[in-house]
């Protein structure tokens, strides 16, 4: 129908006859003129009808928004004082010469360009969709994952997929269930990533694979969180960490280059997991905010204020100091808004020191806390924080994770707040995780990547003696404080994957009866092998200046884990669940 997109036609047409076909945006009657602006996925040109074309002239006055039109004209420039220059085609206007309505609309339950609620805009979302930003983003999408595929692809990688139907995945939460008709009271899972099948592929021999797949994971949703959701899954074979590392941040480093036009350094920043929890109270930092942790344990170990002294001289504690330049000029009030702030991260309290003049020493300062501190220990803490007249010092008292997470978090909330941070894309390895984390309520280890995860220290002995400091061969990039990919390398000889199952308390049985086949596999010549996983929606966020993962998602969920659209779920008829062998518990309604 069409010969060019609305969007797309410029200068270089002008003198043309061209066909163009797309949505009435908006119409306007102008002393005997109708303008109309037509949109197509490239983006929006004006068209003209003039009364002389008396039945042209008429069809026009019929358009209404969001019409389908077919429209045959000559591209002429626009008169001097009316170009558009928000437009591509902003130049020039399409004199109509032939106009063909293909299909009307009904009034648009909201405007393209009107502020609604997301259930609404989840529920029309094939409008939500027309309108501009929303476009822009799927088509950025788009062009990532070409990107993703071209660099992959040059670099040896096969694209190959891992079935959807399948058995619970160990990366930690609650599974999504299939029932099986032919095997009753039987279930798949969905995967949670198709981890276990990305290292039998290696096992079975194709040393570079990667698959733009589906994930499926009920978790408590977040912005950055969906039921499903997206990853580049990527895995190979006979690389080490570093060889890992370097061929995936060329693909980072690519797709910036390529999408944005960005360079980002290579190589990129590497931090070991300890220094970013001790700098930043994070293994997520985002380093575009300048302010750090800074520790005063030793400073504060035995003084008069028990909330310092006891986490100061407790293994386990951690007293640490978080300096924001310029914080004198907080209110009370803010002050007792991040108090309630951080205690959402189970922070009991957020002492301060307000710095008026910082070379009168003590006196130069306010604080509450102050009388309790002795002059050795408030001059070690202005000196290790480096501060200046009019700033702040925020304090975290207690156990190590409660201190890392309440100030790390409040470094972020502070430094947006008071606009601290620097614009632009930091990226960054963490690296060197530890093996496990101590699970309080089950009291046993859990592995914090993944189970597959591979020791830095293959010395079976020496990983059961000491688990608590055992380092991981796992890696984390983060790109502004998210968590964009994760991977690790992964246990190759069978036995050194039974004795982490034992350490994480998955005894034979159970390790037979959930991962027996990954078990068997290694024992066929398991090559080494490691990989990682992007998640896609994510990096698409973050690439799109987005706020939330459902704005780069075509058809999302919401905050409940529905679909408005098409109101799923919903109940299914007594004749299924028969078939599936199954009874709901609550009543079904079923009309
Ligand atoms: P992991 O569980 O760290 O690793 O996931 C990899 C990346 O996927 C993204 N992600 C999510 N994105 C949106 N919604 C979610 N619910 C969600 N959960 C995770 C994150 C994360 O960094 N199999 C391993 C990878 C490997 O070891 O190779 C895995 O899935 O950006
Ligand atoms: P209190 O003696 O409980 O009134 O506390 C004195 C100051 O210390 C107040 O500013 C509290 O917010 C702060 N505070 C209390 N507990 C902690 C804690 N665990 N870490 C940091 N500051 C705390």
């Amino acid at each position: 129908m069409r010969t060019h997109y609305c969007g797309e036609i410029g200068e270089g047409e002008i003198g043309q006859v061209v066909t163009v076909a797309g949505w009435a945006h908006r119409r306007r009657d102008h002393g005997g003129v109708i303008f109309i602006d037509l949109r197509d996925r490239a983006g929006l040109i004006q068209l003209v009808f003039d009364p002389d074309a008396a039945e042209m002239f008429a069809q026009a006055e019929r358009v209404r928004n969001e019409f389908v039109l077919e429209v045959t004209g000559l591209v002429r420039a626009r008169p001097a004082g009316t170009q558009n220059p928000h437009l591509k085609s902003g130049q020039v206007e399409l004199l109509g010469q032939k106009l063909e309505i293909l299909n009307r609309s009904e009034p648009l339950p909201f405007q393209l360009d009107e502020h609604v609620g997301e259930e609404t805009r989840l529920k029309y979302r094939y409008l939500d969709l027309r309108r501009e930003e929303m476009r822009e983003r799927l088509l950025l999408r788009h062009r990532i994952t070409r990107a993703m595929r071209g660099y992959l692809d040059a670099a040896g990688f096969v694209d190959i997929e891992t079935p959807m139907l399948t058995k619970a995945t160990p990366e930690g939460a609650r599974d999504y269930l299939v029932p099986s008709r032919t095997h009753a009271g039987k279930f798949f899972a969905l995967p949670q990533s198709p981890q276990i099948f990305k290292q039998l592929l290696m096992v079975a021999g194709f040393d570079r694979y990667y698959q733009i797949v589906r994930c499926f994971r009920d978790e408590d949703l977040r912005a950055d969180r969906q039921p499903e959701f997206t990853q580049l899954d990527i895995e190979t074979s006979f690389l080490d960490q570093d060889q890992i590392l370097e061929l995936m941040e060329g693909l980072i480093v690519h797709l910036f280059d390529s999408v944005l036009g960005v360079r980002l350094p290579r190589p990129l920043p590497r931090m070991s997991y300890q220094e970013a929890i001790r700098r930043y109270g994070s293994d997520k930092p985002d380093l575009r905010i300048p302010l750090q942790l800074v520790d005063v344990a030793d400073l504060v170990k035995g003084c008069d204020f028990k909330v310092f002294a006891g986490p100061a001289s407790d293994p386990n504690g951690r007293v640490a100091a978080l300096a924001v330049p310029g914080g004198g000029k907080l209110t009370r009030k803010e002050i007792d808004d991040y108090t309630a702030f951080v205690a959402r991260y189970g922070a009991k309290g957020l002492a301060y020191v307000k710095v008026n003049e910082a070379a009168k020493g003590r006196d130069g300062l306010q604080s509450p806390i102050l009388k309790f501190l002795s002059d050795a220990a408030v001059e070690g803490i202005m000196r290790r924080t480096g501060v200046n007249d009019g700033d702040l010092i925020f304090f975290g008292a207690d156990s190590a994770k409660v201190v890392s997470e309440a100030l790390g978090a409040l470094r972020v909330k502070v430094g947006q707040d008071l606009k601290l941070g620097e614009p632009g894309w930091r990226a960054l390895w963490v690296v060197d995780f530890p093996m496990f984390e101590w699970d309080g309520e089950a009291k046993r280890w859990a592995a914090m990547h993944h189970p597959f995860t591979s020791p830095v220290n293959l010395d079976y002995a020496a990983l059961a003696a000491s688990a608590g400091t055992a380092i991981a061969k796992a890696y984390d990039l983060v790109l502004n404080g998210s968590e964009i990919g994760g991977g690790s390398v992964r246990i190759h000889l069978q036995e050194l994957q039974s004795t982490v199952f034992d350490l994480l308390d998955i005894g034979p049985e159970e390790a037979q009866l959930k991962f027996g086949f990954l078990l068997d596999a290694l024992k066929f010549g398991a090559p080494p092998h490691g990989g990682i996983a992007f998640g896609l929606d994510r990096l698409c966020m973050l690439m799109a200046g987005a706020d939330s993962i459902r704005d780069v998602i075509a058809f999302p969920k919401t905050k409940t884990a529905a679909c408005p659209l098409t109101d799923a779920p919903t109940e299914v008829s007594e004749a299924q669940l028969r078939e599936l062998h199954i009874r709901v518990r609550v009543p079904v309604k079923v009309e």
